[in-house]
C-alpha cells in the first residue's frame, strides 16, 4: 500500500531509528512493511527509501533501481535489496561529490560528498547476514539511507548552498 511520504521540516525525520529484533524478523509484519516502503518509493520513482520516512523509526530501507531511472543515469542495475540493522564504514580516505535527491526533500537536488567506496553488512528480511564491498551507485544508496536511520536528511551534509550573494 501506497504511503505517505514524510517530508522535510517534519520532525520525526530527525530522531535516530531503532534496531530490528531477532523477533521480528521472518514476520509477516515486516513483510507487510517492506511491500509498503516498496510500493511507496516506486510510486515516487524512487531508488532507496527508509521506513522513516513513512513513518516507522526503525533501521530498514530498501534499494532497487535500474539503468533506465529517469533521474540517474549509468548506475546499473540492483534488484530489491532489504537492509535491515546495517554497518557501513568507509574504505575511501577520498571524498567525491554526486548530485543527491530524496523523497522527503521534493524538488531540490545537491552535491553531496561521501566516501565512494565503503564496507558494508546488514541483514535481509529472513535474518541473513550480508557482507560486501561497493564503491558503485549501491554505496552512495545506502549510504543515505543509513543517514535516515540516523535522522539525517542530505541538505544536512551539503557542504555550500549556492546561496544568492548579498
Ligand atoms: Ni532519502
Amino acid at each position: 500500500m501506497i504511503k505517505e511520504v514524510l517530508t522535510i521540516g517534519d520532525a520525526r525525520l530527525l530522531q535516530t531509528s531503532l534496531p530490528v529484533n531477532l523477533s521480528e524478523f521472518n514476520t509477516e509484519k515486516l513483510q507487510l512493511l517492506i511491500t509498503d516502503m516498496r510500493d511507496t518509493m516506486k510510486s515516487r520513482g524512487g531508488v532507496g527509501i527508509s521506513a522513516v520516512q513513512i513513518g516507522i523509526a526503525k533501521r530498514i530501507a530498501i534499494i532497487e533501481f535500474d539503468g533506465n531511472n529517469p533521474r540517474y543515469r549509468d548506475i546499473g542495475d540492483c534488484p530489491l535489496t532489504v537492509i535491515i540493522n546495517p554497518l557501513v564504514e568507509s574504505i575511501d580516505d577520498e571524498l567525491i561529490e554526486y548530485p543527491e535527491g530524496c523523497l522527503s526533500v521534493p524538488e531540490i537536488r545537491a552535491l553531496v560528498a561521501r566516501p565512494k567506496g565503503v564496507r558494508y553488512s546488514f541483514y535481509d528480511q529472513t535474518g541473513r547476514l550480508i557482507k560486501g564491498v561497493s564503491d558503485q551507485f549501491f554505496a552512495r544508496v545506502l549510504q543515505h539511507e543509513v543517514d535516515h536511520m540516523d535522522g539525517i536528511l542530505f541538505p544536512m551534509r551539503v557542504k555550500q548552498m549556492n546561496r544568492k550573494e548579498i
